[in-house]
């Protein structure tokens, strides 16, 4: 502690008690959190660094944006969906439904302040929790006894080094800042990426008369988001409950063979290992099919191969082929922020998420825990939410009674600041 006094920086920033956990997000995950501990009347501080919530959905997500599996199993805890919400919301139905969800559990973030560093201060037995404004630069330190990280799966855009991409003089963009395939009207774009994004962005360049070629370096699961008019999620969870993951991928790809056909004979060979396997063991999620498909099969997407270099207005392919292109949009997925700014290595792995897999990757020690980070989508964000809360609260309860008693030794020692 006295070290810390010692440090020319502690005077520089101003200091806040957090008299409850802190949670850095203000995301669907965040807000979830912040819900479930409203309801047990613990106080709590959300920062976000946009300035506002789900800054995900509102600012780094294409118009043509659905949500893949039906309303319920999207649902934050404690506050359904409308009723008159479609199986599917749109994105602005899907943030209209989270701000409803802040305002139902008055859920105020402080906006604008990006977490620079989170670090469990032994001496304290406190995290210490420093932040930057992005609208004045100003710092302050949050001090608290429990800290949830709910900065999201795909908090950085991942952007490859490809050879001569820097020299490539049409448009590059990466998919959190597409919007809609109006502006590439009539011109030839290479999409890099076949997941979820890269499937859908090639398929509004095609609904808004643009030439879309997608790149398919490796292999992916596509599965039609409906079997026999139940969401495949759904019936995938229903089976699950009954037969070995193995049989239900089995199940999965003969059913999706029947409904979609051989979709090698498009260009797009399939993972040797099943889809439900892949996403578990490298969160590899599956594409869900919304039209791209049908696009590939009439050939107006373009399915190639992966990428050698750019150069001026051409692309390179491996095997040779050049084809001309006038813009790229980088499909090429996210990364977790966490490394960047938790000093933690212990619960936490190099690449951002929890070491431990599902179903212990929400609590860590010293009063940490990860929301969001189980690459179980928003269904799995929730499940979260809930145990974190009812942990924080068990010992909240038991702190109040204590506290009743005396004053706990390390809030005698922050009153000080
Ligand atoms: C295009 C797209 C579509 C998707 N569709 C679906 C879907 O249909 N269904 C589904 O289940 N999942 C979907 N997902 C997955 C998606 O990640 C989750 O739905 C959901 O957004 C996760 O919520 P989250 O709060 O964990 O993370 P996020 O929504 O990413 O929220 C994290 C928040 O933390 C903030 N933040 C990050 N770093 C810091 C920092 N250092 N300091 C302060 N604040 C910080 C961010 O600004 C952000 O607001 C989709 C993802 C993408 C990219
Ligand atoms: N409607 C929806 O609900 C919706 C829509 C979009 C996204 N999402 C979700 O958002 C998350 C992210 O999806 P995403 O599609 O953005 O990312 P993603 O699933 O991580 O896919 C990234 C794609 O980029 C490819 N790629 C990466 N680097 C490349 C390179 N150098 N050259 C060629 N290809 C490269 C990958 O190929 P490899 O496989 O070979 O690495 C992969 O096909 C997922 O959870 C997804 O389900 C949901």
């Amino acid at each position: 502690m006295f070290n810390n006094f010692m440090n020319p920086d502690f005077f520089s920033r101003r200091c806040v008690w957090v008299n409850g956990p802190v949670i850095v997000g203000a995301g669907p995950s965040g807000l979830a959190v912040g819900a479930c501990l409203k309801e047990q009347g613990i106080p709590f501080v959300v920062l976000e660094k946009s300035d506002c919530i789900a800054s995900l959905w509102q600012k780094r997500t294409y118009d043509r944006l659905k949500l893949h599996l039906p309303k319920q199993f999207c649902q934050l805890p404690k506050f359904p969906f409308p009723e008159h919400y479609p199986e599917y919301p749109t994105k602005k139905q899907f943030i209209g439904y989270l701000e409803s969800y802040a305002n139902h559990f008055d859920i105020n973030p402080q906006f604008n302040e990006c977490v620079q560093s989170a670090k469990y201060d032994e001496a304290c037995r406190l995290w210490r929790v420093k932040t930057v404004s992005s609208t004045n630069g100003s710092e302050v330190e949050y001090i608290c006894q429990w800290l949830v990280v709910a900065t999201g799966e795909n908090a950085e855009r991942v952007v490859p080094e490809i050879d001569g991409l820097k020299e490539f003089k049409g448009e590059v963009l990466h998919a959190c800042d597409y919007k809609s395939g109006e502006k590439f009207r009539g011109k030839k774009v290479l999409v890099v990426g076949c997941g979820n994004s890269g499937m859908e962005v090639s398929l509004d360049l095609c609904n808004h008369q643009a030439q879309p070629s997608m790149v398919v370096r490796s292999s992916v699961h596509v599965l039609p988001r409906e079997i026999f008019g139940k969401s495949t999620f759904e019936l995938a969870m229903f089976m699950l409950k009954w037969i070995p993951l193995w049989l239900v991928d089995k199940i999965l790809l003969v059913l999706a063979w029947f409904i979609l056909g051989n979709i090698e004979k498009c260009g797009l060979k399939r993972p040797s290992v099943g889809p439900l396997l892949l996403k578990n063991t490298r969160g590899k999620t599956p594409v869900l099919d919304i039209g791209a498909l049908q696009k590939i099969r009439s050939g107006e997407i373009n399915i190639v191969p992966g990428i050698k270099r750019f150069s001026c207005g051409m692309v390179e392919l491996v095997g040779g082929e050049m084809i001309e292109i006038d813009a790229v949009v980088l499909a090429t997925g996210y990364s977790s922020n966490v490394p960047y700014w938790l000093q933690e290595t212990e619960f936490f792995s190099k690449d951002g998420f929890p070491k431990s897999a599902f179903p212990n990757a929400w609590k860590g020690k010293d009063g940490l825990y990860a929301v969001g980070f189980t690459r179980r989508g928003l269904s799995g964000a929730s499940a979260d939410a809930v145990k974190i809360a009812q942990d924080i609260g068990k010992v909240w309860k038991e702190d109040l009674k204590q506290k009743k008693q005396k004053v706990p030794t390390h809030r005698r020692c922050i009153s000080q600041f």
